[in-house]
Formats: C-alpha cells, structure tokens, sequence
C-alpha cells in the first residue's frame, strides 16, 4: 500500500482547479442506465470511486471508455441486472444503480451494502421510496431483490432522522423519470449533487422541477435518450484546498469553487479569522495561519458538509482556544480523532461532538487513514506539523481525490507519495 511522507509546509501560494465532483459524477454514471444511447460525460474525476462504478457498468453490459477527458458509456441494449458482490462491497455508493435497473430492466438485484467505518448507513428510505413507486422487494442470501411489472408515481418521502437521504433522492428521482405518472419527492435532499444528476437527467429528457428544493415532482416519460454533460466542481475537494491554504497560511486562488455550494464552509472559515473572497471564477483564499476557534454543526445542504468535518477538526486542532465540533449526520465518524491525537491534539469526545482544544503545535508520527475524508484531514495536519508524518492508508484518499497530493505540491506543500513494490 502507498503512503504519503508529509513535512511541514506553508505558506501556500497560487492558483488550483477543482476537479469534478465524484459525488454527482457516479450518481450519473448509474444514470446512464436509463437508456439505451450512448451518454458523453466530462469533469469526471479518475478516482478510484469511479473506476468501481466503471467495473460495475461494464458488468452490467455497458460499453464504458476514456475518450481523452470525456468519458464514453454505451448501454446498448445491456441485459445485466445483477451488480456483482466484489464490487458493490468496494463502495457504498453502487446502490444507485439500484433505481435505474428497476426502471429499465423491471428488476435488479444489489447486494445490500455492508458496514462502513463511518457508522451505521441503512438504506431503508431507498426501499420503501422505490416501493412506494410499485417495487416489490425481498432479500435473498444479502442481496437486495427488486422487481416491477409496472412503476407509477406516487408520493415517496426520503428523510429519516438525520436529514433527507442523498442518494434515496437519486434512487427515487432516477425510477420516477420512467415511471407512469408523477411523483412527489417529499423531504428531498438539497445537496448540489442532487441537482447535477437532476440537471443531467432533464438533459435526457426527463420532466423534473423543484431539484434544489425539499419537494420534487417528476412527471414519468416513455424514454430517455443519451446526453452529454459536465458534471459540477467538487466542493469538498474544494473546501479541502481552502481549509489547507488557512492552515497553512498564504494566498490562493482556488479556481471552480463556488460560493453558493460552501456557503456554511465560508461562513465558519471568515470566523476562523481566514479571508476569502469571490474572484475570477472561483474563491481567493488568504490567511495568515492565525486561526480562531469555532463552532461546527454538519448538517444536509445547505449546512456544512459532513464531508469536511473530518479536515475541519484537523483544522481546529490548530485554531486558538476551544472548538467545538458536532456531527449530526454520521455521528460515529470520528475514526480521525484517535490520529489527530497520536499528533498531538487535544481532542475530547462527548456523544457526537468533539471539544478540541486548538495547540501551538502537532508533532509528526505515523498514522492511519480510516476513510477518504479522514485521509485528507491527517494530510492537513502533517502539514503544519514539526517533523515528517507518514500517512498510511492513502488508498482511501485515491478513491474521491484525484491529484491531491499534486495540487497540494505545486502551491508549495512538502508531501511525497512513497509507492509500494
Ligand atoms: C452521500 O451518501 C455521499 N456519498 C456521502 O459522501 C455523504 O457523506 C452523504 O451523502 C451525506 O452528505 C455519495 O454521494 C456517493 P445519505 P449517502 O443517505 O447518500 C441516513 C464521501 O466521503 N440514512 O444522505 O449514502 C444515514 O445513515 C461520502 O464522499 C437512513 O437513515 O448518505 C445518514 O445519517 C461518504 N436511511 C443520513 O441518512 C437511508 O436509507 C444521510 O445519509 C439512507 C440514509
């Protein structure tokens, strides 16, 4: 396994492009689905996320390849309906092709998504809103079994008790397109990656408004046909960029960061004592790495992402006085916490929040990555450590980061990649 050697660096300086969202890029992979025709995708990001969903694409018969940065997916008349166990269990996010089957194939079976080192993520609000549209579903031997004579609107409701479901909203809005009828998607989620695969799914012909809001409608079409489309900015890579140029201090010009999709991350970064300000098609960043303390909730969109909380307590542990940082989203998705505080933080778990106590310094050591966000946290913090800090586990970091390290370098950080033999 490769890991990172990260010595301490800063002050940043420069201009970075944001890569392609991973989390609009394979909801809309999956849509593809929908139709026979081929669909041309730009702006996705090669992690290895998407190589995960490629490999299971292809399993299903569709014809997928690179044409320089565009990606090319040519379901033809695909037959497959089965999502095969060794790839579903590499990544969570294979559940949405769970929706598209089911509205183009009238059945799928997808092995039920195991644990996760972030906690508990049942997929019941998927269930019952595909059943809600007509769906009969079974489990057999740890597979999801769907099927459906016939999909008609209906209202499906896709939240539970920490907020409406990301991808329970993809799975819905996906059956809706091609079900009879129009569906009510109450408590949708917000989240800008639901409005891109939205955006795309409009592009092929579906009838859809209200993307954006907590209530959708979609109007059911007899067919979708093939689109091309760019998928939107990553703003988690984004808020990453931004949250190591304030800890780092320095100037930067993070190009495609979008105001409007870090606004909650904005806010807490400007009373953390950071500047940023909109410019020339992205967000200048300036800090002079003398960071105050603050309150975090995560929250769904438009609160601050749960995706940058682990990044941001790296950053509080550095941040004067005391922090406070709850997680109402995953409240188990701490794995970070234990490494931060081998480096030196002072950290305090109580239920789902974590007092950090911000220090002078963190010292460099040996720590393990337990997810793609936890990764990047540890990378912001070996940054502004004393010594060198090897960061193993960096296989997570490949799947939803793509050329971190490679950005990080050429605005003057000190990592290195150590590859494996
Ligand atoms: C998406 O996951 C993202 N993944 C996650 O990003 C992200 O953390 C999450 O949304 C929240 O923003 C992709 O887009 C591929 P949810 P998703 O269903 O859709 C509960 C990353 O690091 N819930 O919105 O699977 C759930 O337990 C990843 O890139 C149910 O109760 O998340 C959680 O508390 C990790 N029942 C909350 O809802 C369900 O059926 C939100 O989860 C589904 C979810």
């Amino acid at each position: 396994m490769d890991r990172f050697l990260v010595e301490r660096s800063g002050p940043l300086r420069g201009t970075v492009e944001v890569g392609g969202a991973k989390n609009a890029a394979l909801p809309i992979m999956a849509a593809c689905l929908l139709t026979e025709e081929e669909s041309l995708l730009d702006g996705v990001p090669r992690v290895t996320d998407v190589e995960s969903m490629l490999n299971i694409l292809r399993v299903l018969g569709v014809e997928c390849f690179w044409n320089g940065d565009t990606l090319v997916l040519r379901p033809g008349g695909y037959t497959g309906w089965t999502a095969p166990y060794e790839l579903v269990s590499l990544m969570r996010a294979s559940v949405c092709v769970l929706g598209p089957l089911l509205a183009k194939q009238g059945r799928a079976r997808v092995p039920l998504p195991g644990g996760c080192v972030i906690g508990l993520r049942p997929i019941d609000l998927h269930l019952k809103g595909l059943q809600a549209l007509g769906a009969e579903i079974v489990m057999d031997h740890g597979d999801i079994v769907a099927r459906a004579e016939r999909l008609c609107g209906n209202t499906a409701h896709v939240a539970g008790p920490s907020g409406s479901s990301v991808l329970a909203t993809a799975n819905v809005m996906m059956v809706a397109t091609l079900a009879e009828g129009v569906t009510i998607i109450e408590q949708a989620a917000c989240e800008p990656e639901v409005v891109d695969l939205a955006n795309f799914l409009i592009a092929m012909g579906a009838k859809i408004v209200g993307h954006g809001t907590s209530i959708m409608h979609v109007e059911g079409v007899s067919r979708l046909r093939g689109a091309r489309y760019r998928v939107i900015a990553d703003r988690i890579e984004a808020g990453t960029l931004l949250m190591a140029t304030a800890m780092l201090g320095g100037d930067v010009l993070v190009r495609g960061a979008r105001e409007d999709h870090l606004r909650a991350v904005v806010d807490k970064l400007i009373e953390a004592c950071v500047t940023i300000e909109q410019e020339d098609g992205g967000l200048r960043v300036r800090s002079t790495r003398e960071l105050k303390g603050v309150e975090v909730t995560t929250l769904p969109f438009p609160g601050f992402p749960t995706d940058l909380q682990a990044p941001m307590t790296a950053l509080m542990s550095v941040s004067r006085g005391v922090s406070l940082m709850t997680e109402k989203i995953y409240p188990e998705r701490f794995m970070h916490v234990p490494e931060l505080k081998r480096m030196g933080a002072q950290i305090s778990r109580e239920g789902p929040s974590a007092i950090v106590k911000g220090v002078e310094r963190l010292s460099g050591a040996p720590v393990n990555a337990s997810d793609l966000r936890a990764a990047a946290a540890l990378v912001l913090a070996g940054l502004v450590a004393e010594n060198c800090t090897e960061v193993f586990g960096i296989e997570h970091l490949d799947r939803g980061y793509a050329h971190l390290e490679q950005k990080l370098v050429s605005l003057g950080a000190r990592l290195t990649r150590e590859r494996s033999s």
